[in-house]
Order: structure tokens, then sequence, then C-alpha cells
């Protein structure tokens, strides 16, 4: 398939709706983990414009950075730190209206005001973490969960 994906317009549904497909059309085929993380981290930062996206991967006892499109962010956070290690620890999303009403957020940008993490599953263990923050208060929802918590279940673990 061609590599552009087509920005979609209309309410948040309906961008997550178009991009849906894109999505697992950009993951068919590719087996190879790293690919396919830069590959959605790639999609969710264009068609939305978060501040930043990516995905932190569960290695021994820490959640290390793996690929995403945005700021330079912090490499490691264990598990409980932070909204990442939270969801991770509480094997749900978290939805973080105002961050720093967070106790224990992790400031990797001054400029986030709110943010999403998602775990991602396999085998019934957590195996990493989707992250989005953005530059604006009360950015995200349970529409946000409910299509973020689809696109990490397309990705392919084994
Ligand atoms: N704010 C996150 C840390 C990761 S950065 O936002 C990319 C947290 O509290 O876990």
């Amino acid at each position: 398939m061609a590599e552009d994906l087509t920005i979609a317009t209309g309410t948040k549904q309906e961008q997550y709706e178009a991009l849906i497909p894109q999505i697992k059309g950009l993951l068919e085929g590719e087996t190879d983990l790293i690919a396919n993380l830069a590959n959605v981290a790639g999609a969710l930062k264009e068609q939305f414009n978060w501040l930043w996206v990516g995905f932190y991967l569960v290695k021994k006892e820490e959640l290390v950075l793996g690929p995403f499109q945005g700021p330079v962010a912090c490499t490691r956070i264990r598990k409980g730190k932070g909204v990442c290690g939270s969801s991770w620890a509480e094997r749900k999303t978290l939805i973080v209206p105002d961050v720093e009403k967070f106790p224990g957020h992790i400031a990797c940008s001054s400029a986030s005001k709110s943010e999403i993490v998602v775990p991602i599953l396999f085998n019934d263990e957590v195996v990493g973490v989707l992250d989005v923050d953005s530059k604006e208060l009360d950015q995200f929802d349970t529409t946000d969960q409910f299509y973020l918590e689809q696109i990490v279940s397309f990705i392919p673990f084994y």
C-alpha cells in the first residue's frame, strides 16, 4: 500500500473511524514490533497532532521508552510511578484531565497539560503502554479510551 495517510476531518469519533482501517493496513503483513509501533505512533500524531504520542515497553521491572513522535522524553519509568507506571500496575487505562493534579505525574515536557495512558496486554501480561499527551487541558475522554484500546489490540506482540 502507499504509505500516505489520509487525514480525516469531523468529530473525534469520525477521525478515529477513518484512521483505524489505515492503521490496520499499516500493520498488515508486518511482524516487526518496532516498525509497527513506529507507524502507529506516526499515524496517531499525524491525524491528531497531539504533543506527544508513543510507547513504553516493559523490560525487566521498568517501562523503557519505545517508538514515539514528539519532544524527547524520559527513558525509564518504574512500575507504579507516574501515569504510565500506574496504568501498568493497575492494568487499566488512565485519563488525566490535568496532569498537575495527578499525584506523582512525571513531567517529561512542561508543555503537557493532559494525558491518556492505555496498557497493552499480551497473554494477560502488560507488555507496554501507549501514552498520549496534549498541550491542552482535558483533551481525552472515553471515546479516546475506546478507540486507543482497540488500536493497541491490533498490534501483534507474539
Ligand atoms: N507523563 C508520563 C511520563 C511520560 S511522558 O509524558 C512522555 C507519566 O507521568 O507517566
